[in-house]
């Protein structure tokens, strides 16, 4: 019999719903196809696809990033903007294709706001320049009688935009980014960009471009950016054919953010830094199927690849004073969780843990105690951009715990990554007590491998009551299954 203990009072932190923020990239069909549709029957009057839209506001996404990705290191904003017949049509070197600009800044900030999430941009530190992104602050947040605010007056947008997020560079380190850079000569460029675009506007928030925030790239853009960012990025993907390395390796994000808080914390000791630092985790996902440009990155999820996605939402909790901002990559079609044809979408088995996370998780996080089975790798779980895995053991129920300020309300997200045996545990509380019907909303299928497809759920959300007495309650976690509880409490 497992145990998870939970005592109300034994608080971690606020939980920052931005970590269930969203990524769009300008990279197969995930604008256009996926989000911008122009000429779709099952799109509105500006092109935007009416069912992707449905299905993203169930992800409750606070923050949306945009255009890249790869993709923004060959990208000149000003191209995006103006009649779209006007448009230029350019040849797109991040993923080997043609960008037709017909979907912009101003088509994109529309879409956030239609969406009820706030525009993040990263900014082209591959080809651009240091004006190119001073003039797209200017153009975006702008109030002044000058030529880029003017310009988006002229182009239909007569109040700014606020973008308060800017990314300064997408993975500048990596030898396939267009124009990259050495960690010396990225954080030369990088201060420059700082300071000017927050010279122009400088409520606006900055994002260092991080790697896995282990390594001596992270220390060096730590150490020099700290006085002009408010966040420093990590970019990690998991994932693998093998179960029990694809749902344990989202523990390698854990070590991580243990590794970039230490990181802060000694470069703000160091640097005197008086404001807070914190990690925008802006591209997670489990990736590692369809890797190539040729393949658009349309990877098609199992069941397993849902208990990996619910168990980074788990450490996204656990560690809710480091992470502030995370982005799932991506949305639509490409990596994501809401996958489309012509004339139909369908919800892959991601999507469920998404949203029911987004919807659920609660502000307080809570230190839950967790006594289970453990199970350690034999391989290296598959990750990228490093390989180097943490190989446990790992607990097989993965636990967070949320409650609302008042302690009324309590959220448990357990998923149990047994592949065959369900997990029959005691949960007790301490110092509070079950009061009334707990809500289980559980995910699971009858495979690891179980996909969803069009017209053809295998996995998906099932719900139902409980009755508890008093401070315990027990509960037997299916094999290969997410739970969320909803509890009330007395
Ligand atoms: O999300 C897909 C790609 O992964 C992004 O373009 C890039 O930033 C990362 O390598």
């Amino acid at each position: 019999m497992a145990r998870i203990k939970i005592d109300p009072d034994r608080t971690v932190g606020t939980l920052d719903r931005r970590v269930f923020g969203g990524f769009i990239e300008h990279l197969g069909r995930c604008i256009y196809g996926g989000v911008f549709d122009e000429g779709s029957p099952l799109s509105d009057e500006r092109g935007y696809r009416r069912d992707v839209l449905e299905a993203a506001k169930g992800l409750r996404m606070p923050l949306l990033r945009w255009p890249g990705g790869n993709f923004v290191s060959g990208y000149h904003w000003t191209d995006g903007i103006g009649p779209r017949e006007k448009r230029p049509r350019k040849i797109e070197l991040a993923w080997f294709t043609e960008e037709s600009n017909r979907f912009g800044t101003d088509e994109f900030v529309e879409y956030c706001r239609v969406l009820g999430t706030e525009p993040y941009i990263c900014v082209n530190m591959g080809t651009g320049t240091i004006d190119e992104a001073q003039a797209w602050v200017e153009y975006c947040n702008g109030t002044g009688d000058t030529y880029w605010a003017n310009l988006r007056r002229e182009n239909g947008h007569e109040e700014p935009h606020n973008v308060k997020y800017w990314g300064l560079g997408n993975e500048m380190y990596g030898e396939w980014q267009i124009g990259a850079l050495e960690a010396e000569d990225y954080v030369k460029k990088a201060r420059e960009y700082a300071k000017v675009m927050k010279w122009t506007d400088p409520s606006i928030q900055l994002v260092s471009c991080g790697l896995s925030g282990l390594t001596d790239w992270d220390r060096l853009v730590v150490e020099k950016l700290a006085p002009f960012v408010d966040y420093h990025s990590v970019h990690i993907y998991t994932g693998s054919d093998d179960h029990w390395s694809n749902v344990l390796a989202p523990h390698q994000a854990d070590r991580a953010l243990r590794t970039v808080r230490a990181t802060i914390d000694r470069a703000r000791f160091e640097g005197r830094i008086d404001h807070p630092i914190h990690v925008a985790y802006d591209e997670w996902n489990v990736w590692f199927r369809e890797r190539t440009a040729e393949s658009e990155l349309e990877e098609h999820y199992t069941l397993s690849d849902a208990l990996a996605v619910a168990t980074y939402l788990n450490v996204f909790a656990r560690n809710c004073e480091t992470v502030k901002i995370a982005n799932l990559a991506q949305m639509v079609n490409v990596i994501a969780p809401i996958f489309t044809s012509e004339d139909d979408l369908f919800l892959q088995t991601i999507y469920h843990p998404l949203r029911l996370c987004a919807e659920h998780m609660l502000p307080v996080v809570l230190d839950a105690y967790v006594e289970c089975e453990k199970h350690a790798l034999e391989d290296e779980a598959s990750s990228w951009p490093h390989r180097v895995a943490d190989m446990g053991p790992f607990d097989v129920l993965d636990v967070s715990a949320t409650r609302d300020e008042s302690g009324s309300d309590l959220t448990l997200v357990v998923v149990n990554r047994d592949p065959e045996r369900e997990a029959r545990t005691t949960i007790a509380l301490t110092d509070a007590a079950f009061a009334g019907t707990i809500t289980a909303y559980e995910v699971t299928g009858d495979e690891p491998g179980a996909k969803n497809d069009f017209g053809h759920e295998r996995v998906g959300v099932s719900e139902r009551s409980l009755t508890a007495e008093g401070t315990s309650l027990e509960h037997a976690f299916p094999a290969c299954s997410i739970t969320v509880l909803r509890a009330p409490l007395a």
